[in-house]
């Protein structure tokens, strides 16, 4: 039989595909747990560094980050309704795929959707913090479109609804050096002690054009501009416009300024 033969080359050929694309399905299922797991633990890193509960410089093992991130008080809210959903579990729940459910999801109308996300699930997880005086912050999800990626985040708020206590940014695909200063730490540290709203219940937050001048009025409302990427900042002001705004989390902030959360009891199993 002839090795060189057109036949032969064919199914070394073929042989070498099935193979190789064996393997890489084979990776794919096989990393793919690990690879959710990484994205859990980091975002369970970012959410546990708005709740000011980790101790200062010690570093934390995965195990105990992820175990302390279970240890929150997580809650499911239905933003239309502004009120706690009982029904959906805030550990499984995935935001991700409820987005592309008609049932769990809504269409944004175009004249609100400020962020560019034209869909929002109607759920969403938020992260209530405790200490022993009561309520100390509560964590929100927020996302919007920058110029290049979609962006993720949480911001966290005092218990007046209004004072950002913490932001970050977990996920993003900005130019490195520019749209990705978003989630440079001395930036961020800037937006702790701003305020969303202002006197008329407006979100009045937003990436300044320019250097905050502190002894300007609109100084509580702003941080630094962005040096050469003004578009992904701008992406940052309108998404914290949208989220806090009236087809986002206004009505359920009203709602906790009205009537406040009920501590979950220390035995809750
Ligand atoms: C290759 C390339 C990548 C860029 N990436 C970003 C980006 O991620 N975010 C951003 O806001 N601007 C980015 N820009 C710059 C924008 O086009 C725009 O010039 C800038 O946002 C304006 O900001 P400035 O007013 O501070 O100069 C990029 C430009 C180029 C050429």
């Amino acid at each position: 039989m002839n090795k060189d033969s057109p036949r032969n080359a064919f199914f070394v050929v073929m042989i070498t595909a099935l193979v190789c694309s064996s393997l890489v399905s084979a990776a794919v299922v096989v990393l793919r747990p690990i690879q959710l797991n990484n994205q859990m633990l980091d975002r369970s890193r970012n959410i546990m560094q708005l709740t000011g509960l980790l101790p200062g410089e010690q570093v934390i093992e995965d195990e105990d980050m992820l175990e302390l991130y279970k240890s929150l008080d997580i809650r499911i809210i239905n933003i239309d309704d502004a009120v706690y959903d009982e029904e959906i579990d805030p550990i499984t729940f995935n935001t991700r795929l409820a987005l592309n459910d008609p049932e769990l999801s809504v269409s944004i109308p175009s004249e609100l959707d400020l962020a560019s996300l034209s869909r929002r699930t109607r759920f969403v997880p938020v992260y209530m913090v405790w200490d022993d005086d009561g309520l100390d912050r509560v964590i929100l999800p927020v996302r919007g479109n920058g110029m290049w990626s979609m962006l993720y985040g949480y911001i966290a708020l005092e218990p007046d609804f209004n004072t950002i206590s913490g932001m970050t940014f977990y996920e993003q695909n900005e130019t490195p050096g520019l749209g990705d200063q978003i989630t440079h730490g001395h930036w961020l540290e800037q937006w702790q002690g701003r305020q969303v709203y202002d006197e008329e219940g407006k979100p009045r937050f937003r990436v300044n054009e320019g250097v905050v001048q502190p002894d300007s009025t609109a100084a509580r409302f702003e941080v630094d501009a962005l040096t050469g990427a003004t578009v992904t900042a701008d992406a940052v002001t309108s998404m914290v416009h949208y989220w806090f705004g009236p087809h986002g989390y206004q009505d359920f902030l009203r709602t906790l300024s009205e009537s406040p959360t009920i501590r979950p009891s220390e035995d809750k199993p």
